[in-house]
């Protein structure tokens, strides 16, 4: 059993920085860090998060593999399913998940995932890293018009506190399998399933494809059809919907 230790932080660079760091200095299992703001929060592929001061979530948590063990390779996408299910239950939303790491709200992102692995020695732990808006009304210009938020109002501390064990207790109940149909809440709320993207295998590269989406396969690899007929499994990229390019 594994025992939350959530630490709060008023301004931090990144969340997932400070608990790497510390997870090499031997933190446990468990730690969690919470800012109210990060100058630095990151994203996949290189991009930032935008973090402004109490109106998101910006958390991170350590998970070593000699206590918990996960699956590197489906970690990301499980702990989308955790975020979109807790998010559903406790603000009676619909959000929907587009593969591999983000969480939509009727067509805009709100939640983003960066799971980070660290080696201490032969041990391999991961930090878990997790960005929710939920009340940021201004953008910044070239996110403008695909960021959203949760929720119109402000959430206290101690709600943001309670919202993040929870995201915690269902990451875990997800990875120690007592929820086994992650898959199948993945593949139901997959908002790119149906839908024609163009796949890149590096963000911003000029390597595309357009493809249509099938679903989403038991690696948690995105199942797709290209313009030729053949099906792949496409393992690690970014797929963007036409309308979003
Ligand atoms: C993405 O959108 O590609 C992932 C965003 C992950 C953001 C969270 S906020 C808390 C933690 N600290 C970071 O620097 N990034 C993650």
């Amino acid at each position: 059993m594994i025992k939350l230790d959530l630490h709060h932080f008023d301004t931090v660079t990144s969340t997932n920085d400070l608990l790497k760091e510390a997870a090499i200095s031997g933190c446990p299992s468990g730690t969690m860090y919470v800012a109210d703001s990060q100058t630095k929060g990151r994203g996949r592929m290189g991009r930032s998060f935008y973090s402004p001061t109490c109106t998101g979530l910006y958390m991170s948590f350590l998970l070593r593999q000699e206590d918990v063990k996960y699956d590197i390779n489906l970690l990301t996408a499980q702990v989308a399913v955790a975020v979109s299910n807790v998010l559903d239950s406790k603000f009676g939303l619909t959000t929907g998940i587009k593969w591999v790491n983000d969480v939509y709200l009727d067509g805009l992102k709100v939640s983003g995932i960066l799971c980070e692995g660290v080696f201490v020695g032969t041990e391999h732990s991961v930090v878990v890293g997790i960005g929710v808006n939920l009340n940021t009304s201004t953008w910044p210009e070239e996110i403008a018009h695909k960021a959203g938020s949760i929720y119109s109002e402000s959430l206290s501390w101690d709600q943001r506190k309670v919202l993040a064990e929870d995201i915690f207790h269902k990451v875990l109940e997800i990875i120690q399998n007592s929820d086994s149909n992650w898959l199948e809440t993945y593949n139901e709320r997959s908002i790119l399933t149906g839908k024609t993207v163009e796949i890149y295998k590096i963000a911003d590269g000029d390597d595309h494809f357009s493809a249509k989406v099938l679903g989403i396969d038991e690696n948690a690899h995105l199942i797709v059809e290209n313009t030729a007929g053949q099906v792949l499994h496409i393992s690690s990229g970014e797929a963007l919907l036409k309308q979003n390019l």
